[in-house]
């Protein structure tokens, strides 16, 4: 008892250094239209290079909304989805039929059993077809900017292109609690000494984009930055706790949180020792 109360006495200061009080949503994403006009192959290459602090690739879209938030210019522009050729060849493999030949995609049953499309960085199933649109006739996706509406496209036609960008990490490394912490603070640039890295925390705002990275974890669960300290419940980054469903006096073993793959984004308890992928975010 001496012990814990002494570790935690030590353990405070250095876990909430780097505290805001009364800090909100900390989850940025957003979406940039780039007029030039390339080849799809060319456009992930270019999303990703446009920022090594932040993680960027061509536009992935979760939800109907996020149509919302994305401006382009009258015409087509490529977005994230396509159909990877290795994946045509792990499916006829997998099924046993039609194993070296590639252009079984054709077959008219084989696109109503295997849906090939895939983004070019997250998971989503969200589609929005136009109107006629078979989805097999091309490999690569393009969106147009009256209904934002996706239709096949040849992969070496040219269109100006989205990428997205956000500021969360998940780093698919199994880690305990305190390693992920640490692993997190750890990722601050020394040379933009204006970014932290710190695990992320999780306010209603930010659920649905916090639970689409958790869903791309090796992990059932990943950790987040929520600790039992003294007595309460914290968020190392001091964001505010709008949690009220958790214990006021958990079990010594269950004093670190995480959000669970199949949860519904709202944060849980677990043991600490435990080894699981984790989510940072970055700030400045
Ligand atoms: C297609 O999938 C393979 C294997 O997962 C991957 O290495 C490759 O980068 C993917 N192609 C594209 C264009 O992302
Ligand atoms: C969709 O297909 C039908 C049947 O082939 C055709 O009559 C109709 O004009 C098409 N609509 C559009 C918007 O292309
Ligand atoms: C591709 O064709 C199959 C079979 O004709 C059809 O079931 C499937 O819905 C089509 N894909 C899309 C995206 O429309
Ligand atoms: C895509 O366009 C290129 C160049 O115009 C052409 O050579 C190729 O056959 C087309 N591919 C498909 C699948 O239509
Ligand atoms: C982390 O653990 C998961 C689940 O046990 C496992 O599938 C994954 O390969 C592990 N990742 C690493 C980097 O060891
Ligand atoms: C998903 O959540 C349920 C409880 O809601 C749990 O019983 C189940 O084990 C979870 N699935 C996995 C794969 O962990």
């Amino acid at each position: 008892m001496m012990n814990s109360d002494r570790s935690l006495l030590l353990l405070l200061p250095l876990l909430l250094s780097s505290a805001v009080s009364g800090l909100g949503s900390v989850v940025q994403r957003y979406y940039f239209y780039v007029q030039s006009h390339v080849p799809w192959e060319q456009t992930q290459s270019y999303c990703r290079s446009s920022s090594t602090i932040y993680h960027t690739d061509l536009a992935t879209i979760y939800k109907q909304s996020d149509e919302n938030l994305m401006y382009m210019n009258y015409y087509h522009a490529w977005i994230g989805l396509y159909k990877n050729t290795s994946d045509y060849w792990a499916w006829s493999n997998e099924e046993n039929t039609y194993f070296d030949l590639p252009w079984a995609r054709y077959e008219p049953d084989n696109g109503a059993r295997c849906e090939t499309w895939r983004w070019s960085t997250g998971l989503s199933d969200y589609r929005n077809w136009a109107l006629n649109e078979t989805g097999n006739d091309s490999d690569c996706v393009s969106i147009s900017s009256l209904g934002k509406k996706m239709a096949t496209q040849n992969c070496s036609d040219r269109f100006p292109f989205l990428c997205i960008r956000d500021n969360l990490v998940l780093v698919k490394e199994n880690k305990t609690w305190r390693e992920a912490l640490d692993h997190c603070r750890a990722l601050n640039s020394p040379y933009i000494s204006s970014i932290r890295f710190e695990l992320v925390s999780v306010q209603p705002e930010d659920h649905d984009n916090v639970m689409n990275k958790v869903k791309e974890g090796d992990t059932e669960e990943v950790w987040a930055g929520l600790r039992f300290l003294a007595g309460h419940w914290v968020w190392v980054n001091g964001a505010n706790m709008v949690y009220s469903h958790l214990p006021p006096c958990p079990p010594v073993e269950q004093g670190c949180g995480v959000l669970s793959k199949n949860g519904t984004g709202r944060v849980e308890i677990t043991d600490c020792t435990e080894k699981r992928n984790f989510l940072c975010y970055s700030s400045h």
